[in-house]
C-alpha cells in the first residue's frame, strides 16, 4: 500500500479528488496518511479533517531558516513512512532536503501543458490570465515529478481543455480543474501504486520491494 501524503495551500479540490478516488476505488493501492498545509486556514485542512485524515499545518513563517522548516517536514514525513509526495497547489518552494530525501517520489499538479506558462511567477488564476492573453485556444494540465528547478521535473501525465471566447481567467481555472486537474492527479497516484512508472522505480529497493 503506497502511504501518501498531500501538501496544501488552499481550497483543496484536487486534495478533493484524491480523497473521492480513493473512496470510489478509482485509486487502489495507496492510502492519504496525512495532509499537510502552510497556511493554518486552508479549507483543504478542513476538508481531510472531514475524511479523518491526520492534518497538520508546518508553516516556514514559524522558523528561522529554510534549512529548520525542511529539517520538521522531513520529520513528519518520515515518521508517517511515506512513499509519495503530491502537491496539490501547494505554494511554498519545498527545501532541498525534501526533494533529496524523496527523489522521484514527489508529484506535482500544474495548470497548464508544461512546458507553456510555467516556471516562476506562474501559479494559480496568473497561469489562466497569461494564457487568454497569449489567445492560445488549447490549455491543459500537466502531473510532473518534482526536480529543484520550478516545474521544470519529468513530466508524467497531460491533458488538453479548450480556451473559449468569453473565458476569464475563474472560467477557465474551473474547466482547467474540472476536465483535467481532478483527472490526472488520482490517475497519476493510481498509475505509480501500480508501479506503472518508470520514474518511480528509480526509487530505493524497499519500496520496490512492496509491489
Ligand atoms: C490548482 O489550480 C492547481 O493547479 C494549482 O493550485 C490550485 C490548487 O487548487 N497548483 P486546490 O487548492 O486544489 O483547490
Amino acid at each position: 500500500m503506497l502511504k501518501v501524503a498531500v501538501l496544501v495551500s488552499g481550497g483543496g479540490t484536487n486534495l478533493q479528488a484524491i480523497i473521492d478516488g480513493v473512496e470510489d476505488g478509482t485509486i487502489h493501492n495507496a492510502h492519504i496518511e496525512l495532509v499537510i498545509s502552510n497556511k493554518k486556514d486552508a479549507y483543504a485542512l478542513e476538508r481531510a479533517k472531514n475524511s479523518d485524515i491526520p492534518a497538520t499545518c508546518i508553516s516556514p513563517r514559524d522558523y528561522k531558516t529554510i534549512e529548520e522548516f525542511g529539517e520538521v517536514l522531513l520529520k513528519c514525513l518520515q515518521e508517517k513512512s511515506i512513499d509519495l509526495i503530491v502537491l496539490a497547489g501547494y505554494l511554498v518552494i519545498l527545501p532541498k532536503q525534501i526533494i533529496q530525501a524523496y527523489p522521484n517520489q514527489i508529484i506535482n499538479i500544474h495548470p497548464s501543458l508544461i512546458p507553456a506558462f510555467c516556471g516562476d511567477g506562474y501559479y494559480g488564476l496568473n497561469v489562466h490570465q497569461a494564457v487568454l492573453e497569449r489567445g492560445v485556444k488549447v490549455t491543459g494540465a500537466t502531473v510532473h515529478f518534482v526536480d529543484e528547478g520550478t516545474d521544470t521535473g519529468p513530466i508524467l501525465l497531460q491533458r488538453a481543455v479548450k480556451v473559449y471566447d468569453g473565458d476569464t481567467p475563474e472560467i477557465l481555472q474551473k474547466r482547467v480543474m474540472e476536465e483535467a486537474e481532478w483527472i490526472l492527479l488520482p490517475e497519476a497516484i493510481e498509475q505509480i501504486a501500480l508501479g506503472n512508472v518508470d520514474c518511480f522505480h528509480k526509487m530505493g529497493e524497499d519500496v520496490r520491494s512492496l509491489r
